[in-house]
């Protein structure tokens, strides 16, 4: 028998380049490579980038640099950037890094397996087409493989918002929705190789329309799905939040009560300038709708500070916004410019500016993420545990609002759900207690 080809990717940036990692393994899978953790014994290297702040491209370059000595060592190494600099870049990359061999956009890397192979006869292959074909049902033959109890699926990509800032209508396209018959095909068989949850994927994951019902329906069709315990969607646009969707978060049991609903400002001037299409006081409405279903819901969100004309009273708009919601959780980034998109035409705000306010952000952030934490401490919760814990007899899990949970449990398996009483706080995860 010959050994198998190993495949080594680097993943990049958010959760659906992490889903897309799978499937480019999978799809890599039916031509014999198994998956290596390190790039030294790698017949292919694969890089899955994102290209959502400044420097992604850089940061590219740099890694693929290292990889020189191992290609001159190996010649038949194999080396592909995917993901969105991929489909930015282009051709690009391939002159700049000559020793890249094959460029495969975020829409076609269904195709890779072809683009290997073009490789392999010592061709330079490159894909970055928005294609017609539907990569998903061309990788439908995955193989069959036990999974841990947790997925990500994505269902939805693309986006249609156009917010100034952001490059993923550019790089990922247009929304486009899957058809719930084939998410609930995917998800029956994630279920039965151990899955207990699924995080729902999408740029715009509410704007989900592959269901009559929008994503809503979607999400009451799935938990009739048994098996199926837990279900989490990321990442949502305000507006994009119906009255389905609102109240499936009060009476769909399956659906967990945390939330990531980016507002990225609290400056209706800014927001505006942002082209987010909704105010500080719609955001806020929306939130008191969903805790009128959901009390106890967990908020997230992403915040943009140092936008283009952001003065210091925008920014307190933005603190002020923050300390009216609570979050459990949240990114904060600073502004960078990208290429194409409207707001880096703008006058920007300086660097010094920028760093400040960010900390003072995080440190408001930090202050109600922990609050929220600490409040977790006498309280019941449902934890999914997920692996086994650094010290014997340890399991580690997740609440239904997302903390990291740590048990002292001798006899509990990896997919089990189970009762839990919160003892402590720590810095960055809740110990707790099984409940009979
Ligand atoms: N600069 C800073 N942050 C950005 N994001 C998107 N584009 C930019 C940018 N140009 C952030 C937004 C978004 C998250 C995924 O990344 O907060 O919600
Ligand atoms: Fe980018 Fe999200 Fe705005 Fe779409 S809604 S443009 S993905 S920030």
């Amino acid at each position: 028998m010959t050994e198998p080809k190993k495949l080594f990717i680097k993943t990049y940036g958010c959760q659906m380049n992490v889903y897309d990692s799978e499937r480019m393994a999978e799809a890599m899978g039916g031509k014999g490579y198994v998956q290596t953790d390190t790039p030294d014994d790698a017949d292919m290297i694969l890089l899955n980038t994102c290209h959502i702040r400044e420097k992604a491209a850089e940061k590219v370059y740099s890694e693929l640099g290292r990889y020189k000595g191992l290609k001159a060592d190996k010649p038949d190494l194999k080396i592909g950037v995917a993901g969105c600099v991929a489909q930015a870049e282009g051709q690009e990359i391939m002159r700049r890094q000559p020793m890249v061999d094959l460029v495969v956009g975020p829409q076609s890397y269904h195709r890779l397996p072809e683009l290997e192979a073009k490789a392999r006869e010592g061709k330079k292959a490159l894909d970055t087409d928005f294609p017609e074909d539907d990569k998903f049902e061309t990788l439908k033959n995955r193989p069959k493989a036990k999974r841990g109890p947790t997925a990500f699926l994505t269902v939805q990509e693309g986006c249609d918002k156009f917010c100034a800032f952001c490059v993923v209508p550019y790089t990922r396209g247009a929304e486009v929705s899957r058809p719930a018959g084939r998410i609930m095909d995917e998800a029956r068989e994630l279920v039965e190789r151990g899955v207990r949850e699924l995080t729902l994927l999408g740029q715009n994951v509410n704007a989900y329309h592959g269901h009559d019902k929008g994503l809503g329906g979607l999400i009451r069709d799935l938990a009739k799905i048994d098996g199926l315990e837990r279900i989490r969607f990321t990442t949502s646009h305000p507006n994009d939040m119906d009255d389905d969707l609102i109240a499936a978060h009060g009476d769909c049991e399956k659906l967990m009560p945390y939330l990531h609903l980016p507002v990225q400002a609290g400056s209706d001037k800014i927001l505006k300038r942002m082209n987010r299409s909704h105010t500080a006081e719609e955001y806020l409405k929306l939130i008191e709708r969903l805790r009128a279903v959901r009390p106890d819901l967990h908020l997230s969100g992403d915040f943009i500070v140092g936008f283009p004309e952001e003065t210091e009273e925008d920014f307190q708009d933005t603190l002020n916004l923050i300390k009216a919601v609570e979050y459990g959780s949240a990114f904060s980034f600073k502004y960078s410019e990208r290429p194409g998109t409207p707001a880096a035409e703008r006058p920007q705000v300086s660097e010094e500016e920028k760093d400040d306010r960010l900390q003072r952000l995080q440190a408001l952030l930090k202050e109600q993420q922990k609050a929220l934490q600490d409040a977790m401490v006498g309280r019941e919760v449902s934890v999914l545990f997920e692996k086994t814990g650094r010290m014997t007899g340890q399991m580690v899990g997740k609440s239904e609002y997302l903390h990291a949970v740590h048990v002292e449990a001798e006899g509990i398996a990896v997919g089990e759900l189970a009762k839990v009483r919160i003892a402590s706080s720590g810095p960055n995860s809740l110990k707790g207690v099984l409940l009979p």
